[in-house]
């Protein structure tokens, strides 16, 4: 049997091959869909496995099945047996999403295989949804992020299938909630649609008395419709298939026993109760279609199982049509049912929030992960910055930057490491330790292949192939080549497109430097005693003594050069002044600090002589242990679950103490507790207040979970209003204890506040608004009026039952308990003037200058200055993207950065010449993409859908001045690959 069986595969797929060569006409996409009656209700059963890139095993764990001890699942024993499943009958679909796995099972096949697969591509059998690297996260991702990992998966499918890879539909079934940006990015991607599994179980239920679980999702509100239209489609069951339904190996659900002559015959108990299933699952939803998801977590390892009971369901399901049975089941995709839906040609509800946040019960809000792992969610975010930075540099530097003095290097690997970190259970911070600790390899070894590029091109550049160290440590004043030399240059390199001027901070030995730029000029600096905040996070990892402090000012999208020298050699006096300042202040900010406290007290704007009372603290909500009367849910790395809702303060007081550098810096530090202390600080020149808080290792003696936040209590008039962004764009309002679409039941009153922020938050009243720019993703609530509260740090004591099955109790490098470090940009303006400013200061965090550092003199005839383009762009205008495509051509993204209304100076169409952009490189061609480069502009057509407010939405014409220039409108995304010569 065994040698039998093997045979008939291989006849099986040298059939499948030959009887179908290569070069026939092969239908995909929407023409492949099966046919449908239009008298019946129709049930699309669509098989699919849920393959988490990562989660309580690592990505390649899942990947080979390997340590089944934690979780059984195997990704490619998964796609094996699919393929082979699919080969036995043309009537049988399945779909794939993620592409981090797909492409490492591709790379392991033979070409009999590959041709099989194309085969099944080709004819609609096996098709890609999705098609990301990974499902991303929607709370805590940045869209820069999101859209590079979509971007990676894309070009796999459509550089290996062509037009049949390439998906129609969006497809986030596990996300814990649902970003409006995310929307507005597939909808600008072309995909026609959208289907998610969670939504807050209230919406949810009034969705289905309404039947409004399909509706069309208008995602931004800058952009024409139907630019950011989405249909929208929230699934029946999650994402699992109904009771009693399930055959996967891992489900223990009857199969379908049909044989009379056997015992225990159940085709008709089976048959009815799917009808009633299916008949009871259609009162929800609007057309004669509905959505069967026949499959789940790591499901189809022997996928034999799952279609031979489907067969065998479709067959008897729909023998009895001949009795008048008016139901009709069909193996389907997503995006024929969505086909099904568009032709129904109904009116769909809009929806123009957003799904956050989300609860599947009454105490169990999924608002913790908004802030879980912050070292984690600060690495990724720095990644992104370093990946941005390799890539222009790949470009810049031209091909020597892969293969020159350094080695080889490559921005392939940080691509894949960033598509691997952007997965719901990465970036979320709610995958197991072992798997955090494997995202945060793989993003230092994505760096390091990029550090070697990143050389090879700064040689390029700079004509100086002298050794170059990038310091990962300087957050806590460690870096050894700063430290010990008595003369190094730094090269400071500027990923915007605009020149900016930056604080650095070296740690160092000495207690006077020279700073010169690469003019030659000297630069103001000051060597300010290392504190002992820093001293503490720090431990043994370095042995600075002082920080060296100074501005830089980099040019656009380049660098420049600064050469310091050491003058005395000995450790910096301490200049610390103990007690409280009555204030501080630049030119354009005032702070006051309260005498009995020692904490804020008022923020001045002094260019419009604008004051609110500010009054900052720390406090930290005891976990619910799960051990409450009304209900027993923890808090845990996904849910957020206070058990009382008055916070416990750190310390009512702070002692301070003072440092104040002329013509560079001011700071006070603030001591709250061991575990808590924070640096207010205001650089000269500058319009924003920053506080760099540092907390841990959080305590738990006490055997108390600790969620730690810091609250910003002021007089404005805020009326329980706030604002928080949606993966770092579009601003949403919100407002406490109330949704837009329906009739909120409050019954977490702190944790059913919290909403993510990915760039920035604020609150404001007529005159005054108060923005926060943070450095990573966040959970942030404003409780009372006029305030804003940030969750900083988590440190748990329980599972919170959501399958992770671990406290979140970090341990840090030192293991007793993770201490994180970050900053608060604050800024205090009128409400119509502060996307002004918080627009590029939160671009200006999420692209950090990269510094570098040579020993010795820089040689003379090395080149101290560069810059890529030929002018800065106008404010208005980010270079989100610019990256080698291959070896002639190069992609960039262009992107208004501005919101419709929110400036009255930025909010413009603003032109930008292709031609007049860069000047290392000549372009020669131009041809506009998708967002998600997977289509060329002109070839984009996607469903239209009407909706309750504008039956037909005008389709956009906006035209160019000329072929080379082209026009952003506000939030605007515009993608190009540009043919060059370098
Ligand atoms: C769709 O419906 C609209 C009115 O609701 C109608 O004008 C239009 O002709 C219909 N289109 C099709 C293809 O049936
Ligand atoms: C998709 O792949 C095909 C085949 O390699 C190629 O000709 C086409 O240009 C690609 N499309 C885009 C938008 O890159
Ligand atoms: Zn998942």
């Amino acid at each position: 049997m065994p040698s039998l069986h093997i045979c008939s595969l291989i006849l099986c797929s040298i059939s499948a091959v030959f009887s179908l060569p290569v070069g026939r006409d092969s239908v995909c996409g929407y023409k492949s869909c099966p046919a449908t009656k239009p008298s019946m209700l129709n049930v699309h059963l669509v098989p699919h496995t849920h393959d988490d890139v990562g989660w309580l095993k690592t990505v390649d764990q899942y990947y080979y099945g390997d340590r089944n001890n934690i979780q059984h699942a195997g990704v490619q024993y998964i796609l094996d047996s699919v393929v082979d499943q699919l080969q036995k009958d043309p009537a049988r679909r399945f779909i794939y999403v993620e592409i981090a796995f797909f492409y490492r099972w591709w790379k392991q096949q033979d070409q009999n295989t590959r041709r099989i697969v194309t085969q099944l591509v080709n004819e609609g059998r096996l098709e890609f949804i999705n098609g990301g690297w990974c499902m991303s996260d929607e709370a805590t991702t940045h869209y820069s992020a999101v859209i590079d990992q979509m971007t990676l998966g894309l070009r796999f499918l459509n550089d290996t299938f062509g037009e049949c890879g390439r998906p129609r539909v969006a497809w986030h079934i596990d996300p814990f909630g649902h970003a409006r940006e995310h929307a507005s990015i597939f909808a600008q991607m072309g995909y026609d649609g959208f289907f998610f599994g969670r939504l807050d179980y209230q919406d949810k239920a009034r969705r289905m008395s309404t039947k409004e679980m399909e509706m069309v999702w208008r995602a931004s509100e800058s952009l024409k419709p139907p630019v950011a239209d989405l249909f929208t489609g929230v699934l029946p069951n999650g994402y699992n298939p109904p009771a009693g339904f399930c055959w996967d190996q891992s489900c223990d659900d009857a199969p379908i026993r049909d044989d009379p002559d056997l015992e225990d015959y159940n085709v008709d108990v089976i048959v009815q109760n799917f009808l009633s299933t299916a008949n009871s699952q259609a009162k929800y939803y609007k057309t004669n279609h509905i959505i069967m998801t026949m499959g789940s977590d790591f499901q189809y390892e022997n996928a034999n199982l799952w279609y031979k009971n489907m067969d065998k369901l479709i067959k008897y399901v729909n023998a009895l049509q001949a009795n008048g049975s008016k139901v009709n089941v069909i193996y389907s995709t997503p995006s024929c049912y969505l086909q099904e839906l568009n032709l129904a040609n109904l009116t769909w509800p809009l929806k123009t929030d957003d799904f956050f946040p989300y609860a599947d019960d009454a105490h169990d809000f999924w608002t913790g992960y908004f802030t879980s792992r912050p070292a984690l969610k600060l690495y990724e975010r720095q990644s992104n910055s370093r990946l941005q930075t390799c890539n222009q540099l790949e470009v810049l530097g031209g091909p020597k930057s892969r293969s020159g003095p350094f080695g080889e290097g490559d921005s392939d690997t940080m691509k894949r490491a960033m598509g691997v970190a952007q997965h719901h259970d990465a970036v979320s911070g709610t995958e197991k330790q072992h798997v955090a600790y494997d995202y945060a390899k793989r993003l230092a070894r994505g760096w390091a292949h990029c550090e070697v590029l990143i050389r090879n091109s700064l040689a390029v550049l700079s004509g100086s192939e002298a050794p170059r160290v990038m310091c990962e440590n300087l957050n806590i004043s460690v870096c050894p080549l700063t430290e010990s030399s008595h003369k190094f240059s730094m090269n400071v390199y500027n990923p915007l497109a605009r020149a900016v001027s930056w604080p650095v901070r070296l740690p160092v030995n000495g207690s006077q430097y020279s700073v010169t730029n690469a003019n030659g000029k000297a630069v103001d600096s000051q060597v300010v005693p290392l504190s002992k905040s820093t001293q503490e996070v720090r431990r043994n990892r370095g042995y600075a003594t002082g920080e060296l402090v100074f501005q830089v000012e980099a040019p656009p999208l380049g660098y420049t050069t600064y050469v310091i020298s050491l003058l005395r050699d000995e450790p910096p006096e301490d200049t610390t002044e103990h007690g409280a300042p009555p204030s501080i202040q630049n030119k354009f900010l005032k702070v006051t600090f309260d005498d009995n406290t020692g904490l804020l007290k008022s923020l001045t704007n002094l260019e419009i002589q604008q004051t609110i009372q500010l009054s900052q603290n720390f406090y930290w909500y005891n976990a619910s242990a799960g051990n409450n009367y009304e209900s027993s849910q923890p808090s845990g790395a996904y849910i957020f679950r206070p058990n009382s809702s008055t916070p416990v303060i750190v310390n009512k007081t702070a002692q301070i103490e003072v440092i104040t550098i002329s013509g560079v810096v001011q700071e006070v530090t603030q001591w709250f507790s061991p575990w808590v202390s924070q640096v207010v600080r205001l650089y000269e020149g500058r319009r924003e207040l920053e506080l760099e808080w540092t907390v841990g290792p959080v305590p738990i003696k006490d055997g108390l979970g600790k969620e730690v936040i810091t609250r910003l209590d002021t007089d404005i008039q805020s009326s329980g209003y706030f604002y928080t962004d949606s993966n770092g764009r579009e601003v949403l309002e919100r407002r406490k204890d109330y949704r837009p679409t329906w009739d909120l039941k409050q019954s977490e009153p702190i944790a059913g506040n919290y909403y993510p922020i990915n760039s920035r938050a604020y609150i404001k009243d007529d005159k005054r608004q108060l923005t926060v720019v943070t450095d990573r993703s966040q959970g942030v609530s404003s409780i009372y009026n006029g305030s804003l509260e940030i969750m900083l740090h988590r440190r748990l004591l329980h599972d919170d039952f959501r399958g992770v099955g671990e406290p979140l109790s970090e341990p840090g490098e030192f293991n007793d308990g993770l201490v994180v470090r970050g900053r608060l940009l604050l800024t205090l303006t009128p409400p119509d003037q502060a996307a002004d400013t918080h627009r590029p200061l939160a671009q200006g965090m999420v692209l950090q200058p990269l510094l570098s550092f040579q020993d010795g003199t820089p040689s003379t005839n090395s080149k101290l200055e560069f810059s890529g383009l030929q002018a800065a762009l106008p404010l208005a205008v980010h270079l989100l993207t610019l990256s080698q495509w291959d070896k002639d051509s190069i992609l960039i993204r262009l992107e208004h950065q501005y919101e419709a209304k929110e400036s009255k100076t930025y909010s413009q169409p603003v032109t930008v010449n292709l031609q007049k952009l860069f000047s290392a490189f000549k372009v020669l061609g131009a041809s506009e993409m998708s967002l998600g480069a997977n289509q060329w502009k002109e070839d984009m057509t996607r469903l239209s859908w009407n909706n309750e407010m504008n039956v037909k939405p005008v389709p956009v014409s906006d035209k160019d001045p000329s072929p080379w220039e082209v026009t952003l409108n506000p939030m605007e995304i515009r993608t190009f690959l540009l043919r060059v010569q370098q």
